[in-house]
């Protein structure tokens, strides 16, 4: 936003976050993020700051903190969501927007807008649901595929959509597909294109199990299907399965709210979506065990990955941490790299042995577990560490490598859903 052009304070209540962010210290990896950082604070149109004051004399507040999973269900924890907006009310003006940008249940943007108008703000909300990926968070923030609004009806909703358009204004919206819409939609868009998302990666890992039974090859099965344009072939890819911060728990809350609503059948097929999904970590780890032999303890074990995806160091939900720890647990000595998640894990999982260093990690290991994609991790020479581990078994686990170059190197490759 501050490189578009517009002054912005960003707010959060952890202070050491808000300090390193003033410091031009980005709290988390993101390819491209510490140079627009850098870009935005520079130009002195960007600053941070722990006190939800600094809001007052805003025109437009983006809401966007965290929905996670709540402890006690699959439903969202909306404490944020409403413990942000409560504290922000005093700071609000009549005719400022409030712009959703959390994904949450659908009715929320609803209730928000009831909040503001018993305290009489004459603040108006707005759902403008956010699609970025992780590992593409500035490309896709500043080019956007789409760009939806949720609108209250009538001029209220009128008078926030030229707001909106004053934020995204020319170069972000240019040729960018606009869609005004109801709050409701708005925030459906949202969980409904993951749940699509997730949907089709499950879709493709239950191919790949019956592959795996009948000796097919599900990465041609997912060629040979993507090049039908209405399936395509992008989330095809069968491995591991998906994780992160949002795939995994939207899809619970976007059952758990169906529910709610009286029309859980219509979800119930994202229950199995997310089982599919879990079922394939437990496969992954199962497959390592199984080479490990009757007795798994004290061997050693590389598990390549701990970011639910390459280019982050986001751990939540990652299926290649849960490999990890399902093999600990076992009893295995295992031993996992990445070259940007180690910092946090040792942090979070301090009884995990992690490590940037590829080669060390590898030396005299007894099978190795490729579970997120790293490049550095696609493009290792199988000839070249062949003589590094002590049984040269790969689990491919993102389907990602090329299997004639690992056996051909001498190596046990296994694939999930791979002849
Ligand atoms: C997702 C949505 O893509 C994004 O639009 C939304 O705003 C936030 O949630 P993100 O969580 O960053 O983004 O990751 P994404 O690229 O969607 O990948 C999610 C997971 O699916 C990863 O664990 C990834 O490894 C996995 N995945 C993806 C597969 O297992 N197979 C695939 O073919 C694609």
């Amino acid at each position: 936003m501050a490189t578009l052009g517009h002054d912005v304070v960003g707010i959060d209540v952890d202070v050491e976050k808000i300090a390193a962010l003033n410091a031009g210290i980005p709290p988390f990896f993101e390819p491209g993020f510490p140079e627009i950082l850098r870009e935005a604070l520079d130009s002195g149109r960007l600053s941070f700051s722990s006190t939800m004051a600094s809001a007052a004399g805003a025109e437009v507040h983006f809401l966007a903190v965290g929905t996670p999973q709540s402890v006690e269900g699959d439903g969202a924890d909306l404490s944020y969501v409403f413990g942000a907006t409560r504290e922000l009310l005093p700071h609000l003006s009549a005719g400022n927007v409030l712009v959703g940008k959390s994904t949450v249940p659908v009715g929320t943007a609803e209730a928000l807008q009831e909040i503001l108008d018993e305290a009489e703000t004459g603040a108006t909300v707005a759902w403008n649901p956010e699609f970025l990926r992780e590992g593409f968070a500035v490309g896709d923030t500043l080019h956007p595929d789409r760009i939806v609004y949720g609108l209250a009806a009538g001029e209220r909703g009128q008078r926030a959509k030229a707001q909106l358009d004053a934020v995204y204004a020319s170069p972000l919206a240019d040729g960018t597909p606009l869609i005004p819409t109801d709050f409701a939609t708005a925030e459906l868009v949202k969980v409904a294109a993951n749940a699509f998302l997730a949907t089709k990666i499950s879709f493709i890992n239950a191919m790949s199990e019956i592959a795996d039974v009948v000796g097919a090859d599900v990465t041609d099965l997912a060629d040979a299907i993507g090049h039908d344009n209405r399936i395509g072939r992008r989330f095809l890819n069968a491995g591991v399965g998906f994780g992160g911060g949002c795939l995994p728990k939207d899809i619970r809350a976007f059952a758990t709210r169906a529910d709610e609503l009286g029309v859980g059948s219509s979800l119930n097929f994202l229950r199995e979506v997310d089982s599919i999904n879990l079922r394939q970590r437990e496969r992954v780890a199962a497959l390592a065990l199984a080479q490990l032999g009757t007795d798994p303890t004290g061997k050693r074990a590389v598990v390549l990955g701990l970011a639910f995806k390459p280019n982050s160091d986001d751990m939540r939900d990652s299926p290649a941490l849960d490999v990890a720890l399902r093999l600990h647990d076992a009893g295995v000595n295992v031993v996992s790299v990445d070259p940007a998640a180690v910092p946090r894990a040792q942090q979070l999982h301090p009884q995990l042995t992690t490590t940037t260093d590829i080669n060390a990690a590898l030396t005299d290991a007894e099978v190795v577990v490729l579970a997120t994609e790293w490049p550095e991790f696609v493009q290792l020479d199988p000839t070249a560490i062949h003589a590094r581990v002590k049984t040269p078994t790969i689990i491919d686990a993102r389907n990602a490598l090329a299997p004639s170059d690992w056996r051909e190197a001498g190596w046990t490759y296994i694939g999930l859903g791979r002849p």
